[in-house]
């Protein structure tokens, strides 16, 4: 019997379209799920959609839909979340939508399990309430207070609730993360313990009165299931826990291992176990929290209008060499930051110059040398051949171990270096100066041999990071055996391997220009330009008079020492001496440009100190955010006006 595997990503939130980042998950998910069939187990590789809650509700009213038409446009619709799978060549088993009615019915009778046996109770919720948004907040969830949806002010409110004794499972969970192998990588479990278990934990509130887009609680009309308790319980019902739609909970739980993004950690290693310690339940062997992509240091996001749109990024640089990039460059457990130009260069050279490269050359010389095929009569290996031998007969061993510990980066690795030790033992043999001598003929063949073996081991174990590029590079070579077994056996190609020529696998990309056309693809933000918002306290006539504004001119102007930002004007304000401002705009002006110009400042402030200089009043400037950056221009008068002049 083969070994069973089950490993799941996490279900994601049809609220908005995909973005690089949420492909990250699924397509290391998938390079596991590849890896552990190519080693004969017997997979199963979950993924779906988490498709209740406020948000979505909120959304479906704003677009005038039904919560249901809303995630099925963006789950089933055209270039939806199915579609994106597909192109991206995911090789799920299975897909659960939390709407479906198997899940639906599953989850009620999940709660009404625990309720019963009395880890559910009724309670009160407390939180801050948006009453035009109907909306309970945490007071995390506020933006400067107010409702983050609207803006709004929040009130504190309370509604009728259930909660889950989350707290009467502390010490086991506490027990779990530290003296168990179930969540890695190992830093996260001290941000668990610190910032969530010791300081206590709370019951944690698990229905809702206040909207409808939910799975209903049975027994309590009004109230439906917190959307956490129904989405990680897919894990579960996917595989036909309390339902009939599928029969694999014996054969496959527990889970073997749930990838999930480093946010929703907390819900994995904390809640999860603590809810099937509830239900009695075995736990799942481990929780990965990857971490994230970045762009500019910040978390991708749609309203930074910085989201990557993967369907762009895989139709102009292909599926393979998306899916290579994500994983071949950042650290599958740390913060990784996505770049266009880093996205190109690793094309451009692991998979253009590097293994492209050595592909086409090998396939070259053996058609232009043999005719395409490898003669039988081949000289044994000479003592320049020990180091590449080496490198391939154990790089399956190398790159093993770095699987089995999620190390996508670190096994792609290992096989880039026997790539690059390929490349380099094409130019100490030079195969073109060998095809010279008649009498080389055999050590030729063997050369080329050891480099169509060396291409076939790193052929099979790129299968699961590229599954199409692995199978061109099986027909290029005429490789007939390409399973794992055969990955620790150099001398599995045939000694007469017959090659196929064909387009370069990677072509080299124009790096400069496909960043331009990639910029101007850029989705630009909904609103380029934004002010702050009008003030909404009055200021009374006699106070606003009492602000000074004059016109000045620019006599002098330097940038201070040791600031970054700080500019020292000397000024004529018509009284005859010179008055000094600094201003904190070295950011948007040279120095220089602004000599001779008549600007407005407000003069009866109080001096102060900045950097040891003193600053008698301020100048006056217009600020706007354009595109998400900050704009500053001086208010520069027509210089018609003297120094001196008051403005009212
Ligand atoms: O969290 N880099 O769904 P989701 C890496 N429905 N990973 C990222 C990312 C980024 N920039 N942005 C998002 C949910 N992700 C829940 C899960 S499971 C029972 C319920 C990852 O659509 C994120 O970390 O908001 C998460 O693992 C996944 O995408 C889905 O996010």
């Amino acid at each position: 019997m083969s070994e069973k595997f089950y490993i799941t990503t996490p279900i994601y939130y049809p609220s908005d379209k995909l973005h690089i980042g949420h492909t990250y998950c699924t397509v290391a998910t998938d390079a596991m799920a590849r890896y552990k069939r190519l080693r004969g187990c017997d997979v199963l590789f979950l993924t779906g959609t988490d498709e209740h809650g406020q948000k979505i509700e909120n959304k479906a009213k704003e677009a005038g839909v039904t919560p249901q038409q809303f995630v099925d446009q963006i789950v089933c619709g055209e270039r939806g979340i199915l579609d994106l799978w597909k192109l991206m060549n995911i090789s799920n088993d299975r897909f659960i939508r939390t709407t479906d009615s198997y899940h639906v019915s599953a989850i009620q009778r999940i709660f009404k399990k625990m309720h019963d046996n009395g880890d559910i109770y009724k309670g009160k919720y407390k939180g801050k309430y948006c009453t035009p948004c109907e909306s309970f907040w945490t007071e995390s969830q506020l933006v400067d207070g107010k409702c983050p949806d609207c803006g709004r002010e929040v009130i504190d409110a309370e509604e009728e609730a259930y909660f889950f004794r989350l707290s009467k499972y502390a010490e086991p969970v506490r027990k779990l993360l530290t003296e168990t192998d179930f969540l890695e990588p190992k830093s996260r479990v001290k941000e668990m313990v610190t910032n969530f278990i010791d300081p206590g934990l709370e019951d944690l509130c698990v229905s809702r009165t206040s909207f409808t887009w939910g799975i209903p609680v049975d027994f309590d009309p009004g109230h439906v299931v917190y959307v956490w308790v129904d989405a990680l319980f897919n894990y579960l019902t996917a595989l036909g826990y309390e339902n009939d739609a599928h029969n694999d909970v014996d054969k496959f739980w527990p889970a073997d291992v749930h990838f999930v993004g480093k946010e929703i950690v907390r819900f994995h290693s904390i809640i999860w176990p603590a809810m099937l310690m509830s239900v009695g339940m075995p736990l799942p062997k481990k929780v990965y929290g990857h971490g994230w992509l970045v762009m500019d240091g910040g978390k991708m996001s749609k309203s930074k209008g910085n989201v990557v749109d993967p369907y762009i990024l895989a139709e102009r640089f292909g599926v393979d060499a998306l899916r290579f990039f994500l994983l071949r460059t950042f650290p599958f457990g740390s913060d990784g930051n996505f770049s266009n130009e880093l996205l190109i260069g690793t094309i451009n050279t692991d998979l253009a110059n590097d293994l492209g490269n050595l592909v086409s050359r090998t396939v070259a010389m053996v058609q232009k040398y043999f005719g395409g095929t490898l003669p039988a009569d081949q000289e044994a290996d000479a003592a320049m051949d020990a180091e590449l031998c080496e490198m391939v007969s154990s790089l399956r061993d190398r790159y093993e171990a770095q699987m089995e510990n999620y190390q996508f980066q670190n096994a792609l690795a290992e096989i880039f270096k026997v790539i690059s030790r390929a490349n380099k033992y094409i130019d100490e043999n030079a195969p073109w100066v060998l095809a010279k001598d008649e009498s080389k003929k055999a050590r030729l063949a063997r050369v080329m041999y050891n480099l169509l073996a060396a291409v076939r081991v790193c052929g099979v174990l790129l299968t699961p990071f590229m599954p199409e590029t692995a199978e061109k590079i099986k027909q290029r070579i005429g490789a007939d055996r390409y399973d794992w077994e055969s990955a620790a056996d150099m001398r599995a190609l045939p000694e007469t391997a017959s090659v196929q020529g064909g387009d370069p696998l990677f072509p080299r990309i124009d790096a400069e220009k496909e960043l331009a056309a990639l910029e101007a693809m850029k989705p630009k933000p909904q609103s380029a330009v934004e002010f702050e918002p009008f003030a909404e306290e009055t200021v009374d006539f006699d106070t606003f008079c009492k602000s000074d504004f004059r016109a000045v001119k620019v006599k002098a102007c330097e940038a201070v020492k040791k600031s970054e930002k700080l500019l020292r004007f000397t000024l004529d304000d018509g009284t005859g001496e010179d008055r000094q401002i600094l201003s904190g705009i070295h950011k948007y002006y040279e120095p220089e440009q602004l000599v001779g110009k008549t600007l407005l400042a407000i003069v009866n402030l109080p001096p102060r100190k900045m950097m040891g200089l003193e600053s008698c009043g301020m100048l006056i400037s217009a600020v706007h955010t354009e595109n998400g950056e900050e704009k500053l221009h001086l208010v520069m008068l027509d210089d018609a006006i003297p120094a001196g002049a008051k403005m009212c």
